[in-house]
């Protein structure tokens, strides 16, 4: 998905409104930190506002404060705190009164409306731009059911009038009306700013709406002009959580919609949820019910899924990744993993490894071409190349107290169910009889074999039931 900003919109500021509670969320994480893909609202508006040319981005915070400072402490943007919520023209007021922007543009639109395209949000500012009478401009659409939405008021050639909140409308006006407005708004700042003080709480919620400022502005005799954006499904307003999982899977197809147009193969584009940050490649394939999160990339012509989960990983070329979990795992080229393995933090596979089913890896490098093929749990290991590790095996990596190293060489043989016990290193070129418990350290080219000898009693078996059959 591209990143770049579409063209710098000069002297820009974008004000995001955040700080309401979502009361109709019902839930205790403020609304804007609810989250589509693993990237919670407010940061799919900031992404948008970047990426349209915004040059200044302001985002009005206010309930769960120290949660949204923490949560957007490296989003690159200025909070302004709002401390009560008396509406959103109130905490355009603040956001102005904090800042003292009162020159060039100043967009305002909210930070619940996530699927918003860069292209729309900058077309707000272009149609303010057209001509410097306007002192306005809003985006208006006609969602097929307008309940909830502020209504536009249109005069002729898309001049605007006022919007009515949808609670404020007569049943007349509700039935009538079919402009909506999105809450996508470019201001000449200093027309904004010197009027702001004049909205009025005379309304159905008793609260300060930046809608009222458009009538503000008309009456004044300025110009405020609309664009009509047809595809609505952009600038939906998410206040219920029914509305997330709408939203959510908007999102889902559009990216999914991308990377398949980039050459990517899906089954079913339904079942599979990317990220916004994660990268694939053509002749990738990506199977049913698998999840890739945070920076995973997928390199060409690798497979993943299906029932796969990959957060920060990195899958090279060619391999595959059969029902897995992997977390900040970085996978080499034609690497096979699973069906059911678990690779958690620190895990590198290099090229041509094979972790296979019931197995765990943490912390640990496994060599090119080195096998951990069945129930194994290696932790804290260094694996070197072309080694097979017999089903069953395990480092013993935790005394109770340290995480303790396990160094095995190249082409070394583990047996079956072999237990290493860390710290241990084993050379080159070792073999390991099947059920040693290894707690030395072993020469290269060496044989270790640490397990109780074979005793066989003939006859036992006989004599061993008759003692049982007594009675
Ligand atoms: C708002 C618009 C409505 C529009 C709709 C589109 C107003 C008065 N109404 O209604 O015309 O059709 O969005 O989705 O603007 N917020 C604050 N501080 C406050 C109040 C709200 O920061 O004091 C923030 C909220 O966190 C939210 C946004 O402003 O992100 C919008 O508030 P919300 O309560 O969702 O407004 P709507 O009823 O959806
Ligand atoms: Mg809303």
């Amino acid at each position: 998905m591209s990143t770049s900003v579409l063209k710098p919109i000069p002297h820009s500021t974008a004000i995001i409104l955040a700080a309401g509670k979502g009361t109709r969320m019902k839930s205790d994480l403020p609304k804007a930190a609810h989250t589509i893909l693993g990237r919670s609202l407010i940061k799919w508006g900031i992404s948008a506002a970047r990426q349209a040319g915004y040059e200044r981005i302001v985002v009005v915070i206010g309930s769960g404060e120290d949660y949204m400072r923490e949560h957007l402490k490296d989003a690159g943007v200025e909070l302004v705190v709002q401390h009560e919520q008396k509406g959103t023209g109130h905490a355009v007021a603040v956001a102005l009164d904090q800042t003292k922007i009162a020159e060039g543009i100043v967009a305002v639109f909210y930070g619940d409306t996530p699927l918003i395209e860069p292209a729309t949000l900058a077309r707000v500012a272009e149609k303010l731009s057209e001509d410097e009478k306007n002192a306005a401009a809003i985006l208006v659409t006609r969602p097929k059911d307008p309940s909830g939405y502020g209504r536009v008021l249109l005069g002729k050639s898309g001049v605007v009038d006022a919007i009515i909140e949808d609670r404020d409308c007569s049943h007349e006006e509700r039935d009538t009306l079919v402009d909506c407005n999105p809450g996508i708004y470019a201001f000449d700042a200093t027309e904004l700013y010197k009027n702001i003080k004049r909205l009025g709480c005379d309304n159905a919620q008793g609260e300060y709406y930046i809608t009222d400022m458009i009538g503000i502005l008309r009456k004044e005799g300025q110009s405020v002009q609309s664009v009509l954006v047809e595809d609505d499904s952009q600038l939906m307003g998410i206040n219920s959580q029914v509305q997330l999982a709408e939203a959510a899977k908007v999102m889902q197809l559009r990216i999914n919609r991308a990377w398949m147009d980039e050459g990517v193969f899906m089954l079913d584009p339904n079942l599979v949820w990317i990220g916004p940050d994660v990268v694939l490649n053509r002749n990738t394939q990506v199977l049913p019910l698998t999840f890739l999160w945070g920076t995973t990339e997928i390199h060409e012509g690798a497979v993943v899924g299906p029932n796969t989960r990959l957060s920060n990983t990195i899958v090279g070329a060619h391999s595959v990744i059969d029902e897995t979990v992997a977390q900040d795992v970085r996978i080499d080229e034609d690497v096979h993993v699973g069906p059911r393995a678990y690779l958690r933090p620190g895990t590198h596979l290099k090229r041509g490894a094979h972790a296979g089913t019931h197995i765990e890896i943490k912390n640990s490098t496994v060599g090119e071409g080195a096998k951990v093929p069945h129930l194994s749990y290696i932790g804290d290991a260094t694996i070197g190349e072309g080694v097979n590790i017999g089903a069953g095996s395990i480092t013993c990596n935790y005394n109770g107290f340290e995480k303790n190293k396990t160094v095995i060489g190249n082409r070394t043989f583990i047996g079956s169910n072999t237990m290493m016990v860390a710290p241990v290193s084993l050379g080159d070129d070792v073999i390991t009889g099947a059920g040693s418990i290894i707690t030395e350290d072993v020469e290269s080219g060496s044989l270790a074999i640490a397990r109780e000898r074979q005793k066989n009693i003939k006859g036992y078996t006989k004599k061993y039931r008759a003692s049982h059959n007594k009675e």
